[in-house]
């Protein structure tokens, strides 16, 4: 069976650091192995949550941009904007049929999105890991590179994927598996260790955007939260400092080596000294992505091009995955193509 991946980014305020390490790096280093990879602004996604309408398609090209300008290779993997192929709200309907309240009820981005106002919420919201699974299967991929964050997410994908294969007695859909690897699978805020780093928290300080200058990383860097203490000589002594432990992870994922390899070389100092370090590389990481990035963003028209040959190419795997579904489920099938 063809290994394939899909996965995705809301295209909400800018992509940061968590974005970056949780997920689009991992996507650049997964495109080495032998996999057919689809990866999509997950706007519709986006509409679930307030947004400004004037700013949407804009936002879009930017996700898109920030991707290829962090190593995703246009001629390796498909980029394309999720409303772009319309098939994903459609199986995201007929999934709408498979996938059970309570185990909707159960998902905790949802209540955490929602927070007290959720009979306010809109259904979009609810129901959005359902179409998650939509995007996902569309494809029949076989592999989802996320951050930590989207494991709830996934797990209900593979019951769907399940429950579908069950209901109609079929293999159709491959239970995807996910992908959560490298140091930094869950990159926390820089005001409190606690709390996930996150495009929606209000303190542009708490993290670091794909698309800060340099001057602006060093000095988020240097008022991020730490504490007293010297850096330990083992992992294990870091799990009851989240904000140094969260450091020391970041530092770790950016310069690809293990914790334990970190720690080694900066134990007993002080954040005084590892501070400008983990601000050194990740300016050094960050600045050319942000180069190439402004200069995809120079030329709207041919990243325009660029997202509408990933949309033909995504339509051509999803369509007829989409009406095999159709089959499958025993619909009427004398005029296809919808
Ligand atoms: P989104 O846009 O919230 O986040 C995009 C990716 O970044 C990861 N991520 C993080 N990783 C580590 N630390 C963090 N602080 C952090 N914050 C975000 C997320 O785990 C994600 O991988 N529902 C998805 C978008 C989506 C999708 C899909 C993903 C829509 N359809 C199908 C995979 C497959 C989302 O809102 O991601």
């Amino acid at each position: 069976m063809t290994k394939r991946i899909l996965s995705g980014m809301q295209p909400t305020n800018n992509l940061h650091l968590g974005n970056y390490l949780g997920a689009l790096k991992n996507w650049v280093a997964l495109q080495e192995q032998d996999f057919e990879a689809f990866y999509m602004v997950a706007d519709l996604h986006a509409i679930t949550a307030p947004y400004d309408e004037t700013k949407l398609a804009q936002a879009s090209r930017e996700v898109a941009a920030a991707y290829i300008a962090a190593g995703v290779d246009i001629n390796k993997s498909c980029v394309f904007v999720q409303s772009a192929v319309r098939l994903h709200s459609d199986l995201n309907w007929l999934f709408s049929s498979i996938a059970q309240l309570g185990k909707l009820d159960r998902m905790t981005q949802f209540k955490e999105k929602s927070g007290k106002n959720s009979e306010r919420a809109p259904l979009g919201l609810y129901a959005y890991p359902v179409l998650m699974a939509a995007d996902i299967m569309l494809y029949h991929a076989t592999h989802v590179p996320v951050g930590d964050d989207q494991r709830q997410h996934l797990e209900l994908t593979r019951d769907i994927a399940s429950s579908f294969n069950h209901k109609y007695k079929t293999e159709f859909f491959p239970v995807p598996e996910a992908v959560i690897v490298g140091a930094a699978t869950r990159v926390m805020s820089l005001r409190d260790g606690t709390k996930k780093m996150s495009k929606s928290e209000e303190s542009d300080n708490s993290r670091i955007n794909m698309t800060d200058d340099a001057d602006t990383i060093a000095s988020k860097i240097k008022k991020a939260k730490t504490d007293p203490e010297p850096l330990p000589d083992t992992a294990e002594a870091l799990k009851a400092r989240p904000e140094a432990d969260n450091l020391v992870n970041i530092y770790a994922a950016l310069s690809e080596e293990t914790k334990a390899a970190v720690l080694a070389r900066f134990a007993g100092k002080q954040f005084s000294a590892f501070k400008p370090a983990l601000a050194d590389l990740t300016i050094a990481k960050l600045a050319p992505i942000n180069t190439r990035y402004r200069e995809l963003l120079n030329d709207t028209a041919e990243l325009d091009n660029i997202l509408r040959k990933g949309a033909e190419k995504a339509r051509a795997v999803g369509v007829p995955i989409l009406e095999k579904t159709y089959d499958i489920m025993g619909f009427w099938r004398g005029a296809r193509g919808g």
